[in-house]
């Protein structure tokens, strides 16, 4: 099953800032996300793009939505439509006339699967707190004391070990964090101080 895009450009350049609203987008959430699980990782993304947004791009309040919305919707067809991974969201957030960079982004979100690259920091930061923030969370769940205590040196134990959260890619890990240009453990460090909150 190839979940190549086969293409490069994304919605149109007139529709530059155009997002949805926050409740346009928790609508679509809700009707497209059924697995609590899945919800829960897109809800850790978002809030980590909004607050990487916010702390280290000092955004503006509309841009810091950008990201949240982006990192809200990334996996929206996930859920019940696999084969069509990141097609049908694109064409979806397409025919609402949605700002291109959003749309880059989510196509960006994982390069091997779906041909295309993550240029912007928007896309980079998708494509690095998504992996990531999984192995984050796997670990938070088999910690007694979930994210409480939770160090640096912990996550990168756990990453060391195949065997643990075996389906998240260290290769994509270290790729994203090569492409943004950022320390791993500057990522770790981030996740781990801002995804406990989201529940
Ligand atoms: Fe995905
Ligand atoms: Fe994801």
């Amino acid at each position: 099953m190839s979940l190549l895009l086969g293409r490069n450009s994304f919605g149109h350049i007139s529709n530059q800032g155009n997002l949805l609203s926050r409740e346009e987008a928790l609508q679509l959430f809700n009707e497209w996300v059924l697995n609590p699980k899945l919800q829960l990782h897109m809800k850790q993304v978002a809030h980590l793009m909004k607050c990487w947004a916010a702390e280290k791009e000092n955004l503006s309040a509309k841009d810091e939505w950008k990201w949240e919305m982006t990192g809200l919707l990334h996996d929206a067809d996930w859920d019940q439509w696999p084969e069509l991974h990141c097609k049908k969201i694109i064409e979806e957030l397409e025919n609402r006339n949605i700002d291109p960079e959003v749309l880059h982004a989510i196509a960006s979100h994982g390069p091997v699967h779906f041909g295309v690259e993550p240029e912007t920091k928007m896309d980079q930061m998708l494509y690095a707190f998504d992996e990531l923030s999984g192995l984050i969370h796997a670990y938070s769940l088999m910690r007694p004391e979930g994210y409480a205590g939770m160090e640096l040196k912990g996550v990168k134990k756990r990453l060391k070990e195949k065997s643990f959260a075996a389906n998240v890619s260290r290769e994509d890990i270290q790729d994203a964090c090569n492409r943004a240009n950022l320390g791993m453990d500057e990522l770790i460090e981030f996740i781990i101080q801002h995804q406990a909150t989201v529940a």
